[in-house]
């Protein structure tokens, strides 16, 4: 038997642990994944797509050298983008630590770049006053115990002259490096918000990788710190966070990745359950020298609206360059979402699921600590703008947000078919208008009286 669901934000926000409170305030990270393959510009899985070698991969370790990092940029970058928390990658898939581990020589303070990249970004960000995570793979296409021959995604998985090595193989000796490697993110570089593991499949999940004991290592560690799902399950699944008996190591959100859930995320009783939409900015997490498909800033901005919306986060997602530049055309995106939110913010940060179906124009978000709901208008409409879901009687005051103008009820004829429903009129004078103030998203704010 479901339980009634508690669907409003003023039953869901007491749900919340206090620990995922900033986090469900703030709604919007942005993502880093950086490391050889940005080198080699082909997406951070070429080494598994093209069967690459450790030992044809070492070039790119040899010439790993960008002496232009510089994460005090991609802080401001954040910053001026309204950017709120970072997670940036300290080891991919591809096994290359980014932190000076004393477990690997497979690092880049080992490299000509001899720095350890992950100190130098959690400094930036913290510096900008963003809050940081660290991604970490638990996949491992370097490490000698890691499964090769027979894996699902090991770059030389399907290579008979493989085959033989698996037998020497110890796993439990990985695991006890990928722990050692854990605790040294969680012991040696300050207060981390968020662990951003990646990821479980086929029988590699659970406790496959001593997750309990993982987890309860980090916990203790960093008490605070907020986990990701993925140590059960990939953008694919929800993992036991959504069932009557989450594991212990089932993590704090739910991670869809390149898709907005359209329902929200919910568990068992059809309560809500905090999620994060992680999403490129082109078609690639890392580096992709030929993927020029970046989405437009305008859908970058609807996506967090609709992310908001339905009471989930959004991770936006940058590749930077061999030499740690950010592609011009993320860097673009990221600047506009900065001005649009720096209109707009309050219709973002700390609002979440209205409870409202939402409108044929937009989408609807509500302040999680009031009755202020934001309508977001997408597309114009013929005559007057309806606020749907409000009892019209109740409306207090109505307000542009791109400029702060009061707007009135419309009472015009042409509406008095729909007695308990509020419209307003967007342009001058009680005139129409058919071009938005702001066409990627016009927002109005309506406080009700409580
Ligand atoms: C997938 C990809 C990985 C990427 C992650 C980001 O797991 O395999 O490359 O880092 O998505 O969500």
């Amino acid at each position: 038997m479901i339980q009634e669901s508690r669907i409003l934000n003023k039953d869901y926000e007491a749900a919340v642990p206090e620990k995922m409170k900033w986090y469900l305030h703030d709604r919007v990270g942005m993502f880093i994944h950086w490391g050889l393959y940005s080198l080699l510009g082909h997406g951070e899985w070429a080494m598994s797509r093209e069967r690459i070698s450790k030992e044809e991969y070492r070039q790119y370790f040899d010439n790993f050298n960008p002496q232009d990092y510089d994460p005090k940029k991609w802080a401001a970058m954040a910053k001026n983008a309204g950017i709120k928390y970072a997670i940036m990658t300290s080891k991919h898939h591809e096994g290359f630590c980014l932190f000076d581990s004393q477990y690997t020589d497979f690092k880049s303070t080992n490299t000509a770049f001899g720095r350890d990249a992950i100190r130098e970004f959690l400094d930036a960000f913290r510096e900008a006053g963003i809050k940081v995570g660290i991604y970490y793979s638990i996949i491992d296409w370097h490490h000698p115990d890691y499964p090769e021959y027979g894996d699902m995604y090991a770059p030389m998985r399907d290579n008979e002259e493989y085959r033989e090595r698996e037998k020497e193989k110890n796993f439990d000796r990985y695991l006890e490096y990928m722990h050692a490697q854990v605790k040294e993110l969680c012991t040696n570089y300050g207060k981390i918000d968020i662990l951003w593991f990646d990821y479980a499949y086929d029988n590699m999940r659970g406790e496959k990788w001593q997750a309990t004991k993982l987890v309860r290592m980090v916990k203790h560690y960093q008490p605070h710190i907020i986990l990701n799902n993925r140590l059960e399950v990939s953008g694919n699944g929800f993992g036991s966070i959504v069932t009557a008996n989450p594991n212990e190591y089932s993590g704090d959100f739910v991670t869809p990745e390149q898709v907005i859930p359209p329902d929200g995320i919910r568990n068992v009783w059809n309560e809500p359950v905090p999620w994060e939409a992680c999403v490129t900015t082109n078609n690639h997490w890392g580096y992709c020298n030929k993927d020029y498909n970046f989405k437009s800033p305008e859908l970058i901005i609807r996506k967090l609206v609709e992310c908001t919306s339905k009471g989930g986060n959004m991770l936006i997602n940058v590749g930077p360059d061999k030499d740690g530049i950010i592609p011009e055309k993320s860097a673009a995106i990221f600047n506009e979402l900065g001005a649009w939110l720096r209109t707009n913010g309050e219709s973002i940060y700390g609002c979440g699921y209205a409870g409202i179906e939402k409108p044929e124009y937009g989408r609807i978000t509500k302040s999680c600590s009031g009755n202020v709901y934001y309508y977001h208008i997408f597309e114009p409409v013929i005559g007057p703008v309806v606020l749907s879901g409000l009892p019209k009687d109740k409306i207090e005051t109505i307000e542009l947000l791109i400029n702060g103008r009061k707007l009135t009820l419309a009472s015009s004829w042409v509406v008095n078919n729909y007695k308990n429903m509020g419209f307003v009129t967007l342009g001058d004078n009680e005139e129409y208008t058919y071009t938005l103030p702001d066409t990627r998203d016009t927002v109005i704010k309506v406080v009700l009286r409580n």
